[in-house]
């Protein structure tokens, strides 16, 4: 019970496993990893895929072609698949002031040609989703950064790499990942609200959506499981970061379920019954503290976290008494339309009713919150 298989879909980022530990305190606590090993760990561990970074190839071999070489040999061995890759525009110091949005045209111009490489080989591999995050896109001072220019840059950015797709013909859509800060005192595009909203400004939109990630949301202070919910309304969840955070403060990257339990248990419901069919991808950091082989616990622990809360969130929603206690919520009334069928808008207008009335009524939510917890910590 609760071993992964293929079938459920779990990827994880080469950089995850693959990270050293370096923190703005201190050295690297583990030895660099090779993408060869990561890919076969993670299969014996039964994860269906692996994403990754241009650079996270050069990890062990400074040779391009040959690393990719060793990658694609892994892959086929172990069958697991690549449904997303993305860019490293973050670790060079030529990216210290952004990419799209650096001050420096030419570090623009460098940073478009980077993404360009690495998509040839994201289509190469089978890749579907290409993810944006924009984790030096900001600034630390309001005189150092023309915000509105920037947004143009931004556009003018994700406008010529939609072009380029549709130039090759790739099967590739993009995804931006919204973050608040860190790397940067302030990042564009901080909340999977600026994201949503910029994504209307572009020349492509149907191609461009959403990677959120669970830690972002929340160290803005927001519900992710609500962020989500309105992206997938929207149509915009082509991908998602699944990882552990505590609330406001620097960005954790914590295994999933090992931060805010309670808001991972709703995610869960909303992925496996809000019409999210794409790969439950984790973005997590092995902690410092862990050894080489502790990576691979952190790993597996991802995945049977996840499971025991699919499980977990299929018996509260089979619970007759959770059931009845929705109804006795309304929740399921928040499904009909407020004006009725046929009806006009005098009639609504007719349709007088006393407030005071009407606020008597008791919503119940702490009896549907109890049970909601009760499944959660296994008493039911
Ligand atoms: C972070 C981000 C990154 C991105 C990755 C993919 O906070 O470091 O979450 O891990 O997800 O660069 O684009
Ligand atoms: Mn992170
Ligand atoms: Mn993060
Ligand atoms: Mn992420």
């Amino acid at each position: 019970m609760y071993t992964p298989t293929p079938e459920d879909r779990f990827t994880f980022g080469l950089w995850t496993v693959g990270w050293q530990a370096r923190d703005p305190f201190g050295d690297a606590t583990r030895a660099a990893l090779d993408p060869v090993e990561s890919v076969h760990r993670l299969a014996e561990l039964g994860a269906y895929g692996v994403t990754f970074h241009d650079d996270d190839l050069l990890a062990v071999e400074s040779d391009r072609t040959k690393a990719i070489e060793s990658f694609k040999k892994a892959l086929a061995e172990t069958g697991l698949k690549v449904p997303m890759a993305t860019t490293n525009l973050f670790t060079h110091p030529v990216f210290k002031d952004g990419g799209f949005t650096s001050n420096d045209r030419e570090v623009r111009r460098y940073a478009i040609r980077k993404v360009i490489r690495n998509i040839d080989l994201a289509a190469e591999l089978g890749a579907k989703t290409y993810v944006c995050w924009g984790g030096r896109e900001g600034s630390e001072s309001g005189a150092a950064k023309d915000v509105q220019a920037a947004m143009a840059r931004y556009k003018e950015g994700l406008d010529l790499l939609c072009e380029y797709v549709i130039d090759k013909g790739y099967d590739i859509r993009f995804a931006l990942e919204p973050k608040p800060n860190e790397p940067r005192g302030d990042i564009l595009l901080p909340t999977i609200g600026h994201a949503l909203a910029l994504i209307n400004e572009l020349e492509h939109p149907e191609m461009v959506g959403l990677n959120p990630e669970v830690g972002h949301e929340q160290m803005a202070g927001l519900n992710f499981a609500h962020g989500i919910a309105q992206a997938l309304w929207h149509g915009k969840l082509f991908h998602l970061d699944l990882n552990g955070q505590h609330g406001t403060r620097y960005d954790q990257d914590l295994v999933f379920g090992h931060g805010d339990v309670k808001d991972a248990f709703f995610l869960v419901d909303l992925l496996e019954n809000g019409g999210y069919d794409g790969p439950r991808h984790f973005d997590y950091k092995p902690l410092r503290t862990d050894d080489a082989s502790d990576v691979w616990v952190s790993a597996a622990a991802n995945m049977r976290t996840y499971l025991i809360l699919r499980d977990k969130v299929a018996a509260f929603n089979a619970d007759p008494e959770v059931q009845a206690a929705k109804a006795a919520s309304l929740v399921p009334d928040l499904a009909l339309p407020t004006l009725g069928a046929g009806e006009s808008i005098d009639q609504l207008l007719a349709d007088e009713r006393d407030p005071e009335e009407l606020a008597k009524r008791g919503f119940h939510f702490t009896h549907l919150n109890q049970l909601a917890l009760e499944h959660l910590l296994g008493v039911r």
